[in-house]
């Protein structure tokens, strides 16, 4: 969604902030722009469509001192030139951009209509600006006190950066419910949403809380909250490589999150295993463990692909663990007054940790009492800090829009969860947990053997079906979940319609779809329902169906049914999502390349989604 940039100090501003918005490209956006000040005016440049336009717009400026810079996501008003950001305020004065959506945007509007304010676009950030120009105006404060006072005004979720012609010193930042990060360097500092913008110039960083207002100049930080109580700025180090936020020699950053998954698992399991492979260690279970022992239900929300990642945690935690889990989409369960107690646990997964729903779900079940936890890839995100207590997948940043090693990674803490509580109480004492552990400590050379074996295949099996108008995706028990996301991957980056199902259920409606025109993609890799997902297989054959079957290498049966088979390394049922999920991310990716489609930044898109 919208990314802020933003630069103060003596380098390159424009090359800063505009190498930056090239950064902030992957979240997803329709137009950018930026703002600077010149011979005390300031300037605005803004355009739709991708920052390479942005680019020839600003070729001839030289900017000095300093320069915000946005990539704007549709949510208030066309993707258009004039609802890109900055905006300006009606006096020329100062200038904004904003992450978020500010949802009072209507009733204030009409009160500075009332006094005078025309408006030149639709967006809700014209009018937050104004307004800040309004309390500045009638109360004859300076820009930190009139946003402080403008900001007290306002409903919704923001991050916010502001600069004033009268002042080219200084940029004032503020949060609320969306990040905001500020990098600090030696005599010049950085604003962003992410740090991926600035991370080739400094790792050392601030993230801004709620409610939080900063002024940030070239040689100082100061930061006080909405109600003007002084904060100390806390500077953390980051501990990310700006290879990992690269592409290097891959193609494009999906096909190199794909082949980093093995990589992901190791870290996300780095320190998390005995030696002797019989416990789990979890921090944030470790500290509550008297409430683990007695945990009545654990219910998982979630978004998307982490959605996903959440139905297979139901199948873990009660299989291993025989703790009764619900999934929820996070914004259902947020508007239907659900049932929680005490008792209950409720876990956010996020890969982003921004997800507006998913947040808003987990406050909602921390206001009535659960105990919440937070699964994220983004270290410091809102919902991680919103939770308080939980785990980090690890994963290293993810640029390409379509959750990859995500999934596998959030997977894999959910097993670590369903083992830890597994043996808080022995809850289901059939289950060899040391030999389960120690398979998991192995996946990761399977899923790079597999990864592999397979893909010269896959680019074959992709050729014959590129064209094909609606793809349907088979799975039962653990796998259901997974070809839910092999169906949404392939929707979200090649835009071909397709559906995932319980192979059983096939019957009871889709089987109505299947001609020879339509392929089936099926998987039968677990020994407990491989015979009935022969049947399933059978009835598509029927029909002339075209099947591409998922298959433990050396299968039999199955090869004998299918049109092709997909040989991947067998492992345990509960940790074959890890698996099993590799040759779908594969199949839709090189259906989408030979599309021609943007895998990376698919259409209409955005990777963090911070608006419910
Ligand atoms: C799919 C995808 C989305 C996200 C969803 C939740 O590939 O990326 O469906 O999974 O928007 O995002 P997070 O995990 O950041 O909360």
């Amino acid at each position: 969604m919208c990314g802020i940039v933003g630069y103060i100090g003596p380098g390159d501003a424009k090359s800063i902030v505009i190498s930056g918005l090239k950064r902030l490209e992957y979240r997803g956006y329709d137009s950018s722009g930026i703002a600077f000040i010149d011979d005390d005016s300031i300037i605005i440049k803004k355009k739709s469509g991708k920052v390479s336009s942005l680019d020839s717009v600003v070729k001839k400026d030289k900017i000095e001192g300093l320069c915000i810079g946005h990539t704007r996501w549709a949510t208030h008003g066309l993707p258009n030139d004039l609802n890109a950001h900055p905006h300006f305020s009606m006096n020329k004065n100062l200038a904004v951009i904003h992450n978020g959506v500010i949802e009072n945007y209507l009733t204030i509007k009409e009160g500075l209509v009332n006094r005078g304010y025309k408006f030149v676009s639709e967006t809700d950030t014209e009018v937050l600006i104004n307004l800040i120009q309004d309390v500045q105006t009638n109360e004859k404060t300076g820009l930190f006190k009139s946003i402080q006072l403008a900001l007290s005004q306002v409903v919704g979720a923001y991050s916010i950066a502001v600069i004033d012609k009268k002042n080219s010193e200084k940029i004032v930042v503020a949060k609320k419910g969306s990040p905001l990060i500020i990098g600090v360097g030696n005599n010049e500092n950085f604003i962003a949403s992410d740090p991926a913008p600035f991370l080739n110039y400094t790792k050392n960083v601030i993230y801004l809380k709620d409610n939080e207002i900063a002024e940030v100049s070239a040689s100082e930080i100061k930061i006080k909250n909405i109600k003007n109580k002084s904060k100390r700025p806390y500077i953390e180090k980051l501990n990310i490589e700006l290879e990992a936020i690269e592409k290097g020699n891959y193609e494009t950053f999906m096909l190199k999150e794909i082949y980093e998954q093995p990589k992901a698992i190791v870290e996300t399991l780095r320190g998390r295993i005995s030696s002797d492979f019989k416990r789990t260690r979890l921090r944030g279970l470790n500290e509550n463990i008297d409430f683990l022992k007695n945990v009545k239900k654990i219910i998982i929300i979630a978004c998307g692909t982490s959605w996903h990642a959440g139905l297979v945690g139901e199948y873990l935690i009660e299989g291993i663990a025989r703790i009764p889990v619900e999934v929820e989409y996070a914004s259902e369960f947020l508007y239907r007054d659900p049932l929680i107690s005490t008792n209950d646990m409720v876990i956010a997964i996020s890969q982003s940790g921004e997800t507006a729903d998913t947040l808003s779900a987990l406050k909602l079940a921390k206001q009535r009492g659960a105990f919440v936890y937070g699964i994220c890839n983004v270290v410091g995100s809102s919902i991680a800090r919103s939770a308080g207590v939980g785990t980090y997948t690890h994963a290293g940043p993810e640029i390409g829009v379509a959750s990859t090693k995500s999934f596998t990674s959030q997977v894999t803490v959910l097993i670590l969860i369903a083992l830890y509580l597994n043996t808080l109480k022995e809850r289901n004492s059939s289950i060899k947990i040391t030999e389960l552990t120690k398979e998991l400590v192995q996946i990761s050379d399977k899923m790079s053997r597999t990864i592999d074996d397979i893909n010269d295949k896959i680019i074959k099996i992709s050729e014959l079906y590129k064209d094909a108008k609606n793809f349907l995706y088979l799975g039962r028990g653990i796998s259901f979940p997974v070809a839910l996301e092999g169906a949404l991957k392939l929707k979200e980056i090649s835009y071909i319609h397709a559906e995932g199902y319980p192979a059983a259920e096939m019957k009871h409606g889709p089987i109505a779809l299947i001609d020879k025109n339509m392929p089936t993609v099926i998987i039968a890799t677990n020994k407990s329902n491989y015979e009935k997902v022969l049947i399933n297989a059978e009835e598509i054959k029927a029909r002339s169906g075209k099947l591409i079957a998922i298959v433990n290498k050396n299968d039999k049966q199955m090869s004998k049914i299918a049109d092709h088979v997909i040989e991947i390394a067998e492992t345990n049922n509960f940790l074959s999502p890890l698996i099993t999920t590799l040759p779908l991310q594969l199949l839709s990716y090189h259906i989408a390349k030979m599309r021609g489609c943007n895998v990376d930044q698919p259409r209409n898109l955005a990777k963090s989604v911070t608006v419910e």
